[in-house]
């Protein structure tokens, strides 16, 4: 996978709408990218995390998780990018899909806070590297710039 040329594509995506942005990024990385299954954004609301734009085989039943609870809402909470190679081996999994094997949360900043998060479940165990982190985080700090625009 080029990373590089990927997120140059995804940027070239900038200029839409904002809501048609989070939407066509989901769609992109969700279409482009072999090994990501399920791929959705997360914004924060209080306490809770709520999805947004998504896509994917199936809608999730986690559509508003409390920040703390699940992978998403440890990321949420730590600001921390969680990689989770076997979800199976993961007390904190929330699950949603019974082909997912691993999962990555990255968090979205605004002004060193996070204001949401980029989550994506994959059907293969242990699916996702360092590049896979760069690139998401990547992605997360442009998706912060476009909704801060
Ligand atoms: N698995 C997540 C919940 C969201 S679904 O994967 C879409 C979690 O453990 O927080």
């Amino acid at each position: 996978m080029d990373y590089d040329a990927a997120y140059r594509e995804i940027e070239s995506l900038a200029n839409e709408r904002q809501q048609d942005f989070e939407q066509a990024v989901v769609d992109y990385l969700h279409d482009r990218v072999p090994h990501y299954s399920w791929v959705g954004i997360y914004w924060v609301e209080g306490s809770d995390l709520v999805l947004g734009a998504w896509k994917g085989p199936e809608a999730t039943a986690h559509t508003r998780i409390p920040i703390g609870t699940g992978v998403c809402g440890a990321a949420a909470a730590s600001g921390r990018t969680e990689v989770v190679a076997d979800v199976s081996a993961d007390p904190r999994y929330l699950a949603c899909f019974p082909s997912t094997k691993s999962e990555v949360v990255v968090p979205i900043f605004s002004d060193g806070h996070v204001i949401g998060e980029i989550d994506i479940d994959s059907a293969d165990l242990d699916a996702f590297g360092a590049g896979d982190q760069r690139f998401l985080e990547r992605i997360a700090d442009l998706l912060n710039v476009v909704r801060a625009s």
